[in-house]
Formats: structure tokens, sequence, C-alpha cells
């Protein structure tokens, strides 16, 4: 442990280039994902990934509450991420703060992108994200879960979006921070990816790199996408086509 000031901060990268949990800079964390793990909404997922535990469901297309959102030639997509106040070491004062606020707005936008809303003029499509236990990325976390969950509910969308942050930690690109390298990394940098056009949907930054890091990171978050994307789709697989038992 080295110190800056009264607080501790953990070595995040070793002389061999390894991680604070042992992984490589371009290493995802263990991801298991469920579809449709909820008996009453529509679509539904739960994602565990690394130490993040977050459940998605999905309702609609549906009536719009309140009615005059209503939308005459779309449905529109509305998005509530909310984290526990059991899921951060320091209870969080429950309800939606401004950091809920934002995520809801940027993922909701994110998934605008890609649904084809056209297709349902007058209703709702109303995305429930919940963190039960939270450990960074979990915006990322809630997107993937989300993304499921609206596969599951059978609502049609160009794609679906796997979503990941790469961050800065000791200078050195890393793919998927902890909660260690996200509050004691140089940057981080959550983002949803269209797999089938390479377009990203949400793109947010925290902190500095400079233009060739920034390359760097995209190329890394890129390509984890790519691979999360497969756990999806097998995910998906593995509900439909009979492979796994599901609790609903
Ligand atoms: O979770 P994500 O990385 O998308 O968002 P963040 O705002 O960068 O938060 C990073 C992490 O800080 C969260 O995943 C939580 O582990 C933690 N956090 C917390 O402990 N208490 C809060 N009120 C908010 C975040």
């Amino acid at each position: 442990m080295g110190s800056v000031g009264a607080k501790e901060v953990p070595v995040l990268l070793s002389p061999e280039g390894l991680r604070i949990d042992g992984r490589k800079l371009d290493e995802l964390r263990s991801i298991r994902i469920v579809a449709g793990a909820l008996h009453q909404a529509d679509g539904s997922a739960f994602v565990e990934w690394g130490a993040n535990k977050v459940m998605a469901a999905v309702y609609g297309p549906r009536e719009v509450h309140p009615r005059h959102l209503q939308q005459n030639n779309k449905a529109i997509v509305q998005c509530r991420y909310n984290m526990a106040a059991f899921s951060v070491d320091e209870r969080k004062r429950p309800g939606l703060d401004r950091r809920s606020q934002e995520i809801s707005k940027v993922i909701a936008e994110a998934f605008e992108s890609v649904i084809f809303a056209e297709e349902f003029p007058r209703t709702s499509i109303d995305v429930y994200i919940e963190v039960l236990q939270a450990n960074a990325g979990t915006r990322c976390a809630g997107i993937v879960a989300a993304s499921v969950a609206l596969a599951d509910a059978g609502i049609p969308m160009v794609d679906l979006l796997p979503a990941v942050a790469v961050g800065k930690v000791s200078g050195a690109i890393a793919l998927d921070l902890k909660k260690e390298e996200d509050n004691f990394g140089e940057a981080d940098l959550p983002m949803a990816l269209v797999p089938q056009s390479g377009r990203l949907v949400l793109l947010q930054m925290e902190g500095h790199m400079t233009r060739d890091e920034l390359a760097k990171a995209l190329d890394l978050g890129v390509s984890g996408c790519r691979s999360i994307y497969e756990k999806m789709k097998q995910a998906l697989r593995d509900r439909y086509a009979g492979g796994t038992e599901v609790a609903a």
C-alpha cells in the first residue's frame, strides 16, 4: 500500500503488469448472464459481473404514463436505473439522486437508438435496472442486463447492446475496472456498442487520457464489448433453446 495524504492508495499494477485482482490489462471480470429471471416482467435478465449484481426488468410496449409523454409516431423508451441502499459499502440514500437520473437518461438514449420504436406508436417501453451489489461498471452491467431483458421481452432492435468501461490505472489502459481501480485510477470511460455497425451509442469519460490513450481505450473497449456480446447471445440461446433451467 502506498499513501497519498491521509488516504491509503492500493498498488493497482504489479511490476509484472497484473492488476489488483490478478487480471491482465485486457481481461474482463467473470460475467454470468441469466435471461428471463423474473416472472412478472415482459422480459428480464440477471447479470453477475465481477462483484456487481444487477437485475433488469422490461415492460411494454404498454400505455404511456404520464400520458402527456405519449408520441403519435413512435414508442418512448423510459429507463430507471436505481442502486439499492445496501448495494454499496456506505449505505446509499434510497431514491433517485442526480447520478441515477443521469445514468437513467444516457441509458434510455442508448436504447432509443437501437429499438424500432416507430413500430409501436403511442406506447412506452419501460426499462428498470436495479443494482443489488455495486463494484464499478454498474451502468454497463445495467445496459447488458437491460439489453438481454429487452430481447427477452421480444422488443425488436437493431442489435443487442454490449457495454463495458475501460480506464487508466497507474498510467496503463485497462479493460473493465473494478471498484479500487475506478476510485484510485486516472480515468474511466464507459461505452456501449452496436456490434453490427460498430457504432458507439454511449460514451462517457471521467478523468484524463491523451489522444493516443483514448484511441487505445476505444479499441480495447470495442473488443471487450464483442466478447460480452457473445455471452449475451449465449444467455438468450440458453433460455430459448432450453439449455438452462430458469427459476421464473
Ligand atoms: O457503477 P459505474 O462505474 O457505472 O458508476 P460510477 O458513478 O463511476 O461509480 C463507480 C462505483 O462507485 C459504483 O459501481 C459503486 O461501486 C461506487 N459507488 C458508491 O459506492 N456509492 C455511490 N453512491 C455511487 C457509486
